[in-house]
């Protein structure tokens, strides 16, 4: 027998990666109307999508799919990869495709943590799949994609991490407005540090708390988002302003930022002790994405970013000094 026979493949390939992100602020409060401030960040998910005879197959760290058909009812597909399956079966639909599609997904960035690993894996599937197929791959494309493809998991995912990932950069995001780059310089006037709290979360949770949160306490609710819009446009501001003053201003606005957050009941005991000691060797500390567990963010200078990053370490803290990624969604 031919070695070849098992072979499908017609040898077409797409590839593409995007970066995961931190949200710097405005993480919850966005889901509820206001804007949030997010940065890409240097850990990427990379997912190669070649065509085979029939079905979805997806293999990935997080587990494999593997199935004949791209008709299966979208909810028979096991969580976490379903959005990828979605992508898969959307773009064939479109394509006319009725062949098959096999995904390896490899990534950096560990799930379940807040740096936006599933958006990162809705951006680069949407991307390698439509191209594949030969499709608009645009970034708008892509974004819109991506966004479908969340929230066939999250159905309230404000689409805020899915820009991150497929932008690249500094960015403001609103469910009512969409997305504006922020322009920084690079160096970007200050650094930041991300710490894993090593609780794994699931943030459709956590925006469901919240969401019961609201409606016990509406009038406080809708004070802390007039807050934290109030908070969103001084950030602005300090990300305009002045290179020597922005690490500390911003490790201020985290600090603030970090109370309304626990106000809304997302932090916990093990992130708040996190989060100490993260403001006591910087500026200042938040959580970053949807709390609960994950990770927080500390904001400090860059010439500092290295002593804190062992400070930290010697600490028994898993960390990194986290540079902003400039590119965004990358297809090769
Ligand atoms: C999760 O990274 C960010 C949240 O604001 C949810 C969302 O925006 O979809 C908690």
């Amino acid at each position: 027998m031919s070695t070849t026979a098992h072979h499908h493949t017609s040898g077409a390939a797409a590839c593409a990666s995007a970066p995961g992100k931190v949200i710097l602020f405005g993480e919850h409060f966005v889901v509820h109307g206001t804007d949030a401030i997010l940065c890409a960040i240097n850990r990427r998910v990379s997912i190669t999508a070649t065509e085979t005879a029939n079905g979805v197959k997806i293999r990935s760290c997080i587990g494999n799919i593997n199935t004949d058909s791209l008709d299966a009812p979208i909810n028979s597909i096991k969580t976490a990869l379903r959005p990828l399956y979605y992508i898969a079966q959307t773009a064939s639909r479109r394509a006319g495709f009725r062949r098959g599609i096999n995904l390896d997904v490899t990534s950096e960035i560990p799930s379940g943590a807040g740096l936006g690993s599933s958006s990162a894996c809705c951006a680069a599937g949407a991307a390698a799949v439509l191209r594949l197929l030969g499709l608009d791959a645009s970034r708008e494309k892509v974004l819109g994609l991506a966004v479908d493809a969340e929230r066939v998991i999250f159905p309230d995912a404000s689409g805020a991490d899915t820009a991150a990932s497929v932008l690249g950069g500094m960015l403001t995001y609103s469910r009512q407005s969409g997305y504006t780059n922020i322009p920084f310089d690079s160096p970007p006037g200050f650094g930041l540090i991300v710490a894993n709290s090593g609780i794994i979360h699931d943030t459709e949770h956590m925006v469901r708390q919240v969401e019961n949160h609201k409606k016990r306490n509406s009038s406080e609710f809708s004070l802390l988002c007039q807050k934290e819009s109030e908070l969103i446009l001084k950030v602005l501001e300090i990300l305009r302003g002045h290179d020597s003053l922005k690490a500390a201003e911003l490790g201020r606005m985290a600090t603030r930022n970090q109370s309304y957050l626990e106000s809304i009941g997302v932090s916990n005991e093990r992130l708040g002790e996190m989060i100490r000691v993260m403001r006591s060797l910087t500026y200042g500390a938040k959580i970053t994405g949807a709390g609960g567990g994950g990770c927080a963010i500390a904001f400090t200078k860059e010439d500092r970013l290295a002593k804190i990053y062992d400070e930290l370490i010697g600490r028994g803290y898993d960390c990194f000094a986290a540079k902003i990624d400039c590119a965004g969604l990358n297809t090769f």
